[in-house]
């Protein structure tokens, strides 16, 4: 990814969120499209620090497209180049908002479709957990029978105490696991391999995603098989995660960067306001960005 995410993201998962945030902006004023676009730009500034390659910027073909549906609806209006929220357009936020306050275990759920996608451990199969925080995967897995190696590279002051956490989790534990405090791209030079790569919730606080993934691609055995879960880039992601969502990466550039860094058969499946991503390394990739 790396400087190429300067370009305004946009796809129908960016567009879901539009439908969405262009209601609330306009809840507080009215606004022409161009001041919409700079909101959102500096709200999603915050992020900065994770995110190398710049804030959130959305395509204004994207955005016209959402204004004109939402138009279309009667939730917005035009007058002397401002949006405005119509009474209907009020109506429908306020139902948003009841759904940001539903409850969803996302999490879990991903989890479980994520343990499903792989079964039980055939033996000596071996997994890493990258990010792996406080083991949150890898004692699962470790249950399952796959010897695992969870690794972080404590990139946050809670995530250094995460990993000794996990550490000091393992004596209690009967299966294999194991962690050490490394990042991936450390762990690649080290010529190691694995069955599985396996990541959760990690990938949207990776600062250069593209170099994590080419990492991880090394780290597979040719064939082997990469598992992400994370939120979900859209309207349920958005309204549980807010900004941090729109760290991780959607659908639509999961299909675009795979196949780009070595993996094919990629498949996206969604479980609340999380996303399941699967691929498979090539087996003839080199494990490095192709072309
Ligand atoms: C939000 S936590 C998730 C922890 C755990 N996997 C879970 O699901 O609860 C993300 C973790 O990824 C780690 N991380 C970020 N970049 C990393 C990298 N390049 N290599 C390894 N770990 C990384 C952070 O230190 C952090 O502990």
């Amino acid at each position: 990814m790396g400087r190429k995410s300067l370009k305004p993201r946009e796809g129908p998962s960016i567009r879901e969120f539009l439908r969405y945030y262009v209601l609330l902006l306009l809840q507080k004023r009215p606004m022409s499209a161009e001041g919409m676009r700079r909101a959102i730009k500096r709200q999603s500034r915050e992020n900065r620090d994770f995110r190398p390659s710049g804030p959130l910027a959305v395509g204004t073909r994207d955005l016209r497209l959402v204004l004109r549906q939402l138009r279309r609806r009667g939730l917005i209006q035009e007058s002397q180049d401002k949006w405005r929220l119509t009474v209907s357009g009020q109506d429908t936020l306020s139902g948003y908002e009841k759904q940001k306050g539903a409850s969803t275990n996302g999490k879990e759920r991903a989890a479980r479709k994520l343990l499903k996608l792989m079964g039980r451990a055939r033996r000596g199969e071996t997994v890493l957990d990258v990010g792996t925080g406080e083991g949150f995967m890898a004692f699962k897995l470790a249950d399952r029978g796959y010897q695992v190696l969870g690794i972080d590279s404590g990139s946050f002051d809670y995530s250094k105490d995460s990993i000794r956490s996990a550490v000091e989790k393992v004596a209690l534990h009967d299966g294999q696991v194991e962690f050490r405090g490394a990042s991936v791209a450390e762990l690649a030079k080290t010529g190691e391999s694995f069955d599985y790569v396996v990541t959760s919730q990690a990938i949207h606080c990776m600062k250069d995603q593209g170099q994590c993934l080419e990492a991880i691609c090394r780290l597979l055995k040719p064939g082997g098989v990469f598992l992400c879960i994370d939120f979900l880039v859209g309207l349920e992601g958005f309204l549980h995660h807010g900004w941090h969502s729109f760290l991780a990466i959607s659908r639509e550039e999961w299909q675009q960067l795979l196949p780009q860094y070595g993996f094919e058969a990629p498949r996206c499946q969604k479980a609340g306001d999380y996303l399941v991503v699967r691929a498979r390394r090539r087996p003839t990739s080199r494990g490095s960005r192709e072309k």
